[in-house]
């Protein structure tokens, strides 16, 4: 779709239930309607992390392209990095529709999806079948019917080390039950370990070393995101994302959508989210790399979540109010940034307000 084509388009999709109007727009990415980006990156966008090179930081978040089926149109739009799934080992078809409600006032979304995946093996097929010239992260979940969820995600390992540049542990969608209790650190221990292992297993069978990454939920106190984040740093996890959609209806001015049930994202999540993740950075002293998501809608909330200590991005619900060019005018706002400040690279913005940001920042947007 080009930039002047999501101006008409929106109103079309935007008429469209929230599902519909998401199939449409993987539809236009498969067929080529979309844009490219016409140069590569600068220079100063770069970053190395776990090895890859990551031309600028802005990714696409988990939940867009579930079934992984237009990594390679994503990849020419001038994103940093890919992030497919949540990808379930057998196929699911989630909860009943309509689940996906967008609350247009509050530039925010509900869903609750629960997991649809057409499976492992559909999207090992859809993966193999396209060029990949991007880094992916693969997002791996649980089956809701499983017997045994952290069989679940080595299998998801095991399925797909030879696509990922690094695998993402999701326990944190609120969709499906009892899933953000693997959060809580005994039930994360022993997740951890048996993840831990089965990559080690993977490694003596010849494959690459893949970072692990775990994707939490902003709905913690500062009580149980201590203790997950301490788990977290004894097992050495590799990236943690922040955050995953929040079960909270704070601050909605759309009282009836409100009351759908489901993970809320985009603009109210905004605060939470960077909250969160500034507390995350100071807790890990900055050792590992975060990856900052939840209501990033212009280049002001993506410099703000770098500030509060993300050094990769990720984004959907802003998509899907301001489409395709935020990209591009992300990518601006933080040139202009490392040029006004006379940086070399994104890497002192980095935490550079985790305090701030911790200690209840005032509203961004
Ligand atoms: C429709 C929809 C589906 C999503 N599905 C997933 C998913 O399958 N796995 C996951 O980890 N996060 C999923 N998410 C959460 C996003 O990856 C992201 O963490 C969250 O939406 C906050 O970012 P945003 O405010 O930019 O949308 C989904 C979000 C939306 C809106």
């Amino acid at each position: 779709m080009s930039f002047d084509l999501f101006k008409f388009a929106k109103p079309v999709l935007h008429k469209l239930d929230a599902e519909q109007a998401h199939r449409l727009t993987l539809l236009s990415l498969k067929v080529g309607l979309y844009p490219r980006q016409a140069e590569g990156d600068d220079a100063r966008l770069g970053q190395t992390i776990w090895g890859l090179s990551f031309p600028n930081p802005l990714g696409i978040a988990a939940g867009f392209d579930k079934d992984a089926t237009v990594v390679n149109s994503l990849s020419n739009m001038g994103l940093g990095f890919v992030e497919v799934g949540t990808v379930t080992p057998r196929p699911q078809p989630g909860n009943p529709k309509p689940r996906i409600f967008r609350l247009e006032l509050d530039r925010a979304v509900i869903n609750r999806l629960g997991f649809n995946s057409s499976g492992h093996q559909a999207v090992f097929d859809h993966l193999k079948a396209q060029k990949i010239p991007i880094v992916l992260g693969v997002n791996v979940g649980a089956n809701k019917d499983s017997t045994n969820r952290a069989e679940d995600y080595v299998e998801g390992l095991q399925k797909f080390i030879e696509f990922a540049d690094y695998f993402t542990i999701n326990v944190s969608s609120p969709n499906t039950p009892g899933l953000r209790d693997l959060q809580k650190p005994k039930e994360l221990t022993a997740l951890l370990s048996w993840l831990i292992a089965a990559r080690g297993g993977l490694m003596e069978a010849g494959h690459k070393w893949c970072p692990l990454l775990v994707k939490l939920a902003p709905d913690m106190d500062l009580g149980e995101l201590e203790q997950t984040v301490e788990c977290l740093l004894e097992h050495d996890i590799d990236g943690i994302i922040i955050s995953n959609t929040t079960i909270s209806r704070e601050g909605l001015s759309d009282p009836v959508l409100a009351g759908e049930s489901g993970g809320l994202s985009g603009r109210p999540l905004f605060q939470k989210s960077t909250e969160m993740l500034a507390r995350v950075y100071l807790m890990t002293k900055g050792k590992i790399p975060l990856i900052g998501v939840g209501g990033i809608e212009s280049g002001e909330t993506a410099l703000a979540k770098i500030e509060a200590g993300a050094s990769l991005l990720q984004l959907y619900t802003g998509l899907i109010y301001s489409g395709p060019k935020l990209v591009e005018s992300i990518k601006k706002r933080l040139l202009e940034e490392v040029e006004r400040e006379k940086l070399r690279d994104l890497r002192p913005l980095i935490g550079s307000k985790a305090e701030h940001w911790a200690a209840n920042a005032p509203t961004l947007v």
